[in-house]
Parts: structure tokens; C-alpha cells; sequence
């Protein structure tokens, strides 16, 4: 299947990686392609992982997002709507799974979110771009664990998604079932990205106090 990551960041390379292993045909979206190309530094360095993934092509956010018959999008909270509007056209009718979280560090750690309580980031999204199904995955989970979610503890843990398009539910059910997800929680319409997203304050002390990200969340009944 054609399909796209938009971000280039610790999401989007595991996202891409493990899409292009699946035999997809996965472009990654970029602001300057140029300029990641020769990103070798910070937490995420982009030079070294693209020459191990030589699957994976690297296009402007415009041209990623003609691409793919389904986007995974993993941008930087801040920006994501703004970016996602200016590629309102080519994503009309695609199915658009965010991962993106909406978290203000402008105050250090720990971060606060810019959104919350009444309204999500998801929400938003799919306001600027109503033509568009958008699904809410992955968020409430480390890059890592996201798409090798049976390395923790053989897989026995929750992934929870939400979204207002039944179809699209379940074509992000079936990617993260390939990726080896067992429980997965359909949380209802796309308000339930308000719980989903405001997760992450615990997920980010839980962070700290494990010291380490590669943990996840349980659902006992
Ligand atoms: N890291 C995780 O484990 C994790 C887990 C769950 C959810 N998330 C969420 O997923 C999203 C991606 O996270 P990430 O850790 O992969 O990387 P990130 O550093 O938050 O963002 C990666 C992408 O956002 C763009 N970006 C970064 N800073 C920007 C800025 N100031 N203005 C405009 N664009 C900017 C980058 O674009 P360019 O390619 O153009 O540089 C890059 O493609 C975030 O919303 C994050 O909260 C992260």
C-alpha cells in the first residue's frame, strides 16, 4: 500500500521503518529536504537512519502527502494544524492517523498541554480539515513500543484509538494489528482524543520515575 509519514522525527522513523519492513511503499514528509537529508545531530538524527532504511523515500510535506493512499502523521503539536492545512487538497478523502500530542515545553519540564479538557488536538485537526478522516492512535505510547509492541512484555498491554469514521477505525486497526497489537480499545468519536491526549502528563511522570520510555499502559477488567 501507498502510504505516507508526515515527520520525520523518533515517531515518524519508527512508523516509516516498520511500514517500508511490512513491504509498504512509504514516503516520508519533510519541510526542507535538503536540510534533514543532512540532519545528523539531535535525538532523532535523520542522515544515519535514512541510509539504514534505503526503502523509505524522503519528499516535501506537499509532495508526501499526494502519495499516500493512507497518512500517518507524527508532526510537532505546535504546528501540526497550520501544516496539515496548507496540504488540505492532496489529504481529501484519505484516512489520517495522529499521533501528534499537544504538549506546550515553553515552561521546561514537565510539559503542559496547549489543549485540553474540552477540546483535543484531534479535534482540531479534523475541524481545519473536514474532509478528512482523521483516527487518533499511537499517541498514548512511546515511538519504540508503537510499532514493536511485543517486545513489552510479549505484547500484553492496550493500544487506544478513537475517530467519527467507522472505515477508518478499521484500517488503523488492521496497521496496528500487523504490527503485532493484540488489545486494542476503540475509545467512540473523535472527543475521545480529550482523554487520549491527556494522558500524556502521567505517561510523562510515569517517564521519569521509571527512567525509561519503553513502557505502556494495562487494562484489567
Ligand atoms: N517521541 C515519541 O515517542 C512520541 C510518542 C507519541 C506521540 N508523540 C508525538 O508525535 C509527534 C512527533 O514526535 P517526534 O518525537 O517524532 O518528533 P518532534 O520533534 O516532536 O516532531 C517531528 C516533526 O515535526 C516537525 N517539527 C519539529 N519541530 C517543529 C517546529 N518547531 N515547527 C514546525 N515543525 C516542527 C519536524 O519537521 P521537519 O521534518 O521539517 O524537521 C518533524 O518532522 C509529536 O506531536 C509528539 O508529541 C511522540
Amino acid at each position: 500500500m501507498k502510504i505516507t509519514v508526515l515527520g520525520t522525527g523518533a515517531v515518524g522513523q519508527a512508523q516509516a521503518a516498520k511500514l517500508a519492513e511490512l513491504g509498504h511503499d512509504v514516503v516520508m514528509g519533510t519541510r526542507d529536504v535538503q536540510k534533514k537529508m543532512n540532519d545528523s545531530e539531535g535525538r532523532a538524527p535523520f542522515a544515519p537512519w535514512i541510509k539504514q532504511h534505503p526503502k523509505v523515500k524522503l519528499a516535501t510535506l506537499a509532495e508526501a502527502a499526494k502519495h499516500g493512499e493512507l497518512i500517518i502523521e507524527a508532526l510537532h503539536g505546535q504546528t501540526v494544524v497550520e501544516e496539515l492545512k496548507n496540504l488540505a487538497e492532496d489529504l481529501k478523502g484519505k484516512v489520517l492517523i495522529d499521533i501528534s500530542n499537544p504538549l506546550d515545553f515553553s515552561k521546561g519540564m514537565p510539559p503542559s498541554l496547549f489543549i485540553c479538557n474540552t477540546d483535543s488536538l484531534a479535534e482540531q485537526i479534523q475541524a481545519a480539515l473536514p474532509d478528512v478522516k482523521i483516527v487518533k492512535a499511537f499517541n498514548t505510547t512511546n515511538a519504540t513500543v508503537q510499532t514493536e509492541p511485543q517486545k513489552l512484555a510479549g505484547g500484553d498491554h492496550h493500544l487506544f484509538i478513537c475517530g467519527n469514521d467507522a472505515e477508518a477505525k478499521k484500517q488503523t486497526t488492521e496497521i496496528a494489528q500487523s504490527y503485532g497489537w493484540k488489545n486494542i480499545i476503540d475509545l467512540g468519536d473523535l472527543k475521545s482524543a480529550r482523554g487520549m491526549e491527556m494522558i500524556l502528563p502521567i505517561w510523562v511522570q510515569l517517564m521519569g520515575t521509571l527512567k525509561t520510555p519503553a513502557f505502556n499502559f494495562k487494562i484489567a477488567q
